[in-house]
């Protein structure tokens, strides 16, 4: 049960964080499908649900908190190009990566909230992933390029992304290869 105030402020705004970030990648896949680019549609489809994951955890941890909130949570908005949308993945993952996870997760550890503390750790260790799938996808949609017709993997614990092929074991938080769902 959370105890404290200011890690239920950063688990409701990581919630709409999230929840906004499921939203806009599913946006921009479909974006990227009327272009032309298939396959950096479905690492947006992907990594939408792997968002999707991380607002679940926080909403979870929040179970108790009943009741209504106005929510301020931080949000890239516009749809242009492709390369201009793959950078506002990667803005927006690396936002999460430098400033807001590290805070929100010392918070949580500060205060004791241990579920919150796993949950912050679980989406700020998957979205060093997203940054990286995407920046890889915005260096091949750079030179006009789809990336390869790989398939993508998430965890649907923790929402680790991984190409090719699902780890063995989730490196984040231990889940078997079989969870993995595949996009
Ligand atoms: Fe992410
Ligand atoms: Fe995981």
């Amino acid at each position: 049960m959370l105890k404290n105030a200011m890690t239920a402020d950063f688990l409701r705004s990581a919630y709409g964080g999230e929840s906004m970030a499921h939203m806009r990648y599913l946006i921009w896949g479909e974006a990227a499908e009327k272009d032309d680019f298939p396959n950096i549609s479905r690492l947006f489809k992907a990594v939408a649900y792997a968002e999707l994951v991380h607002a679940k955890n926080h909403f979870k941890v929040l179970k108790e908190q009943v009741g209504d909130n106005t929510v301020p949570a931080g949000a890239v908005f516009g749809i242009t190009n492709i390369v201009d949308n793959l950078q506002g993945a990667i803005n927006g993952e690396l936002h999460e990566i430098d400033q807001m996870y590290p805070v929100y997760l010392e918070t949580a550890r500060f205060q004791g909230e241990k579920d919150a503390e796993r949950s912050f750790h679980y989406a700020v260790e998957a979205e060093k992933k997203h940054a990286e799938l995407f920046n890889k996808a915005k260096e091949s949609a750079k030179e006009g390029k789809d990336l390869e017709k790989d398939n993508f993997y998430v965890c649907p614990i923790c929402g680790y992304t991984e190409e090719k092929d699902a780890p063995e074991k989730c490196p984040i938080c231990g889940a078997k290869k079989e969870l993995f769902k595949e996009f």
